[in-house]
């Protein structure tokens, strides 16, 4: 069982929480779920740098007090990461377990940022958010599928994208992703083709290619009903080959380029 604590959401200022709260939050959720403690317990946005080391410890503090029994980061850039890693190790004997990161097989770049090595390095298990790329990545709004309204979805960009100096919010709300439905069809055609071999779904293709990447990464697709979970849970009842892996990076390589994206 897994919650998260904001500091504050850019579009509630009800949830400008102060570090104090990391502790009352957390209990808050504790009698709403009925339980002494989560499994996982994992702070939603970077605070300001200058805040961090504050925030470390009063997270730090919730797996000292049982609370907890483990703590993660979320949105976090590689260098953030590090930072926190270091310092709760260091300072509190705590290890740092996970980071929540927008990763999808339309949104490589913790490949590319250095994201997921750091991870693999230091052993933080990766949860990428948004892994269905909002639904994009059930092949529902594919040629001949459903009218997606408006621009099309919005992949989220994520922390990892963010350097040091860069503000958060400006790098999660920049770039909204179009939808480019026809440049993506050869990524379905192939998604398609592996879900036929399995006997799965598109959206199982793309939550086992997310598996795939590396033993530390487990993404948390949302899902809108009961069948939606039951048929995203069995994407970890088979495994694609290497051939099919490296098939569906390369296309997504090759239709990335052609976009210049
Ligand atoms: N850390 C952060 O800042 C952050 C930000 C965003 C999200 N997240 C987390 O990321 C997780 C996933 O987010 P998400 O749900 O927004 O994105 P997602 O997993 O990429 O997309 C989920 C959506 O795809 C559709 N879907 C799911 N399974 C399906 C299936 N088997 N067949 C057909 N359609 C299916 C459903 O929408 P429809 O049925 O309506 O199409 C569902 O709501 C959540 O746990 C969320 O809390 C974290």
């Amino acid at each position: 069982m897994a919650t998260k604590f904001t500091q504050a959401k850019p579009y509630d200022p009800n949830t400008n929480f102060s570090v104090k709260a990391v502790g009352t939050v957390l209990d808050r959720s504790l009698q709403r779920l009925q339980v002494d403690a989560v499994d996982l317990y994992q702070i939603h946005y970077p605070p300001a740098r200058r805040r961090l080391d504050t925030y470390l410890d009063a997270m730090a503090a919730t797996v000292k007090s049982g609370k907890a029994k483990a703590i993660g980061v979320s949105n976090f850039s590689t260098d953030y990461l590090r930072h926190s890693y270091t310092y709760l190790q260091s300072v509190h004997g705590v290890t740092l377990a996970s980071n929540q990161v927008g990763f999808n097989l339309l949104h490589r770049h913790p490949e590319r940022n250095g994201m997921l090595a750091a991870c693999r390095e230091l052993g933080v298990t990766s949860l990428p958010i948004l892994p269905l790329a909002e639904g994009v990545l059930t092949g529902k709004f594919r040629v001949g599928g459903q009218e997606h309204g408006g621009q099309g979805p919005t992949l989220f960009r994520g922390a990892s994208l963010f350097e040091p100096g860069e503000s958060f919010f400006k790098a999660m709300r920049s770039k909204p992703y179009e939808m480019h439905r026809e440049e993506l069809e050869p990524l379905f055609e192939v998604m398609d083709q592996i879900a036929r071999a399995h006997d799965g779904t598109i959206a199982q293709v793309a939550l086992n290619w997310l598996i795939n990447t590396d033993p530390l990464v487990i993404p948390i697709p949302g899902a809108k009903s009961p069948s939606q979970v039951k048929s995203n849970a069995a994407a970890l009842s088979w495994t694609m080959t290497a051939e099919e892996f490296s098939r569906l990076a390369e296309t997504e390589a090759a239709i990335r380029r052609s976009l210049r994206l």
